[in-house]
């Protein structure tokens, strides 16, 4: 279900005409007065008559527009290739963001796919900028053809083999090298289970994928080695266990599918941590809405509904090969939301772990029932912040479109999340959680339904799942701040942003997107400083 496929990725200090690869991509920006040639280690006389041609080229320097030139003399590359990497910010140096280079890089090296090897010739003057240029290879180096059944359509595999170009020394970069490479790997692990037909990845398949995951010693490395200190733990509840111990959210979401729920719980554990943070995904392996049944057009794509428990997965055992010195539950909420004649019925009441009862109203809202079990057993362990991610509601893509995650949640935690996602060069919005919102779902019968006001649909059910998150031991209950009480929590909404239904731009390939890991991954690592 995860490729093995990894593009080796280095930082290389040759000078540019012995660096041999296939093509020798160069950055163009689209400058005010036309197009303008990037930064580059070419020759004065060359820089200067590819820079002259640019316009006569037809290069604009727009964002993924793409032209092969003929290699130049005396270079031991065979084609020069101009990716267009948009218009200067003027906001950094040099005029160009981290992550417009990322996303120049990643689109060269996606739409070079066939090519053996690619050397990038962006602008790499800084630590940063080398790391910017390697992590967008990493995610530009992606293809899913795992069911195709020709031999032409599997052969066509990504850029195998990535050099950076910079005058930095590789003591200085290896480090950003390290950490693309394993940033790249755990992007393309989620895209790859995200991409998974439901067929194969349901609940059980997934734990299993997930075993797999944590025992393989081996981690990704640039130089092809194994950096993994730390240990990945892994345990599953079976739907006995989850039986015995009363997950009903899970079991009541699993009930009408053949293939029975499960909770993952996997856990990366450095010896001296500096925090403890749990993050709980929803792992919905296919949402046909139940018995409150999804149109048929609105039900494809919900394969993606797993998405948020897969990059739980790939963000935990990134933390491990990173050695980041935090410890991280993760915790997938696993089931199969299926219609059938054991399906839980609309007006069932169901009971959460710990013991909160819910009144099903609409069967198409699993997402917060399965996560309201992994919400409230991640927080028995008292970590210090409880993050939740999932494809949660149709709402999200109204309020914020399909390229934007909303993150909602205790103030100081949220904010902390953005700005690790604008460091991530990642785009997520903070949003409210409006004083009436928990009221809508107030119930005739048990303590909440699962269905709460139509309007601010993304933010109600942040509402929902915030009535899940244990207080702090020993907090006091008479706090002022009725927040106060609660242990730290923030909840992603990601049902648009995790799925790219359009064409393929910048690293972003179509399909399954892997958005958020690089946010999650920079969070803790700010955890670790
Ligand atoms: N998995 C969906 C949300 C979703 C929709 C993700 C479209 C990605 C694309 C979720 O389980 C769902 O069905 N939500 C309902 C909730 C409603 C019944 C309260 C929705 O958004 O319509
Ligand atoms: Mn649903
Ligand atoms: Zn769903």
């Amino acid at each position: 279900m995860i490729n093995d496929f990894h593009p080796t990725i280095t930082a290389t200090n040759t000078a540019v005409e012995k660096t041999e690869a296939d093509a020798l991509v160069l950055g163009v920006a689209k400058g005010p007065q036309g197009p303008i040639l990037l930064p580059n280690p070419l020759a004065d006389t060359a820089a200067e008559s590819v820079a002259d041609s640019l316009e006569a080229l037809g290069a604009t320097g727009a964002a993924d527009q793409m032209l092969r030139l003929p290699g130049v003399e005396g270079f031991a590359t065979q084609i020069l290739v101009l990716i267009g990497v948009g218009p200067l910010t003027g906001e950094v140096t040099g005029g160009v963001s981290l992550e417009a280079l990322r996303r120049a890089a990643g689109s060269a090296v996606r739409q070079l796919g066939g090519l053996d090897s690619v050397a990038l010739a962006l602008p790499s003057a800084s630590v940063e900028e080398v790391g910017a240029v390697a992590e967008g290879a990493a995610f530009g180096a992606y293809s899913f053809t795992r069911y195709r059944s020709s031999e032409e359509a599997r052969s066509k595999t990504p850029v195998a083999m990535v050099s950076v170009l910079t005058e930095l020394k590789d003591r200085h970069t290896s480090g950003a090298i390290s950490r693309a490479v394993v940033v790249g790997s755990a992007v393309r692990a989620t895209r790859d289970l995200v991409n998974t037909p439901p067929s194969d990845l349901y609940p059980e398949s997934f734990a299993n994928t997930v075993s797999t995951l944590a025992d393989r010693s081996k981690a990704p490395t640039a130089g092809g080695g194994t950096t993994r200190a730390g240990k990945l733990k892994v345990k599953v509840w079976t739907e006995k266990e989850l039986e015995k111990e009363g997950f009903g959210g899970l079991l009541g979401v699993g009930q009408g599918s053949a293939r029975p729920p499960r909770l993952v719980r996997i856990e990366h554990s450095p010896s001296k941590p500096v925090a403890h943070i749990a993050l709980v995904g929803k792992g919905i392996t296919f949402d046909s809405g139940g018995l409150s049944l999804k149109p048929a057009t609105s039900m494809t794509t919900m394969k993606l509904d797993m998405g948020g428990a897969a990059t739980v997965a790939t963000v935990v055992r990134a933390a491990a090969d990173l050695n980041l010195p935090v410890k991280v539950t993760g915790w997938l909420c696993l089931a199969e939301n299926m219609p059938s004649a054991t399906a839980q019925r609309p007006e069932d009441v169901i009971t959460i772990y710990g013991g909160k009862t819910v009144e099903v109203l609409n069967t198409d809202a699993e997402g917060r029932l399965v996560m309201a079990d992994g919400i409230v057993a991640a927080g028995e362990e008292q970590p210090d912040a409880i993050i939740d991610i999932a494809t949660l509601t149709g709402a999200q893509m109204v309020a914020l479109g399909s390229r934007t995650s909303g993150v909602m949640g205790q103030d100081a935690l949220r904010d902390t999340i953005f700005a690790a996602a604008e460091a991530a060069g990642e785009s997520l919005w903070p949003m409210p959680i409006p004083e009436e919102a928990r009221s809508g779902f107030d119930s005739d019968v048990a303590d909440l339904t699962n269905l709460g006001d139509r309007f601010g649909g993304m933010l109600n059910a942040a509402a929902f799942l915030r009535e899940f998150v244990a207080d702090r031991e020993g907090a006091q209950k008479d706090s002022l701040d009725p927040e106060g009480a609660r242990i730290p929590w923030a909840h992603l909404d990601i049902a648009g942003p995790s799925f790219n239904e359009k064409g393929p731009y910048g690293y972003t390939p179509k399909a399954g997107t892997g958005v958020m890991v690089r946010t999650l991954v920079s969070y803790l690592e700010t955890l670790g400083h």
